[in-house]
């Protein structure tokens, strides 16, 4: 198997992290594998908006329900979708984030901005575009671990195969 391979399989949401900022390095690669994903038609109609700022952090937090990895985090990437675009590329590109963090040693977790609405004002944008998912980061504390319990379902509760 490949180490490609291994990292996706072995991909978890990890939400304890270390009190220290990115390099920048690091998230600008994660920001280029994000740049890079692709979209239907390749219409790209998304941006990232980063917050890094610790009290900007606590104040995005307050926008969805189970956001305490952005409070910890040390860098968020709000994924923003633009007038036109999906959230199937949304997925793509937040899965994207995950990875290209992963192989920089960046631990992450996806969350959700259940108040969008109120997310979209405090980051200063406008009325047609959504923020209502974000991808938290940072250097994984020694020992943290993903927090789902029972991994995934079974293989044949959820793969149906037409093949013979
Ligand atoms: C669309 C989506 C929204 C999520 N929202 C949150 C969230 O708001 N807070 C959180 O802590 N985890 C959130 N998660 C992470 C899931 O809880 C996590 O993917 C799931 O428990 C599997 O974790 P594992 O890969 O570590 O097993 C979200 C995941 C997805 C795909």
């Amino acid at each position: 198997m490949t180490d490609c391979y291994q990292l996706i399989r072995g991909l978890r949401a990890i939400r304890d992290y270390e009190h220290r900022p990115l390099h920048p390095e690091d998230l600008d690669a994660i920001l280029e594998a994000a740049r890079w994903t692709g979209s239907s038609k390749n219409r790209q109609d998304w941006s990232f908006h980063v917050v890094e700022d610790p009290e900007r952090l606590q104040g995005l937090a307050a926008h969805g329900d189970f956001t305490q990895p952005v409070r910890d985090s040390a860098a968020t990437i709000v994924l923003v979708k633009e007038p036109g675009g999906n959230m199937f590329d949304i997925g793509r590109a937040a899965q994207n984030i995950m990875l290209a963090a992963r192989t920089r040693g960046v631990a992450s977790c996806p969350v959700t901005l259940h108040r969008s609405d109120d997310a979209r004002s405090f980051l200063g944008l406008s009325s047609d575009q959504v923020a209502m998912y974000a991808v938290a980061l940072g250097y994984a504390t020694p020992g943290a671990q993903p927090r789902s319990y029972g991994g995934r379902k079974d293989a044949s509760q959820v793969i149906r195969s037409e093949r013979t």
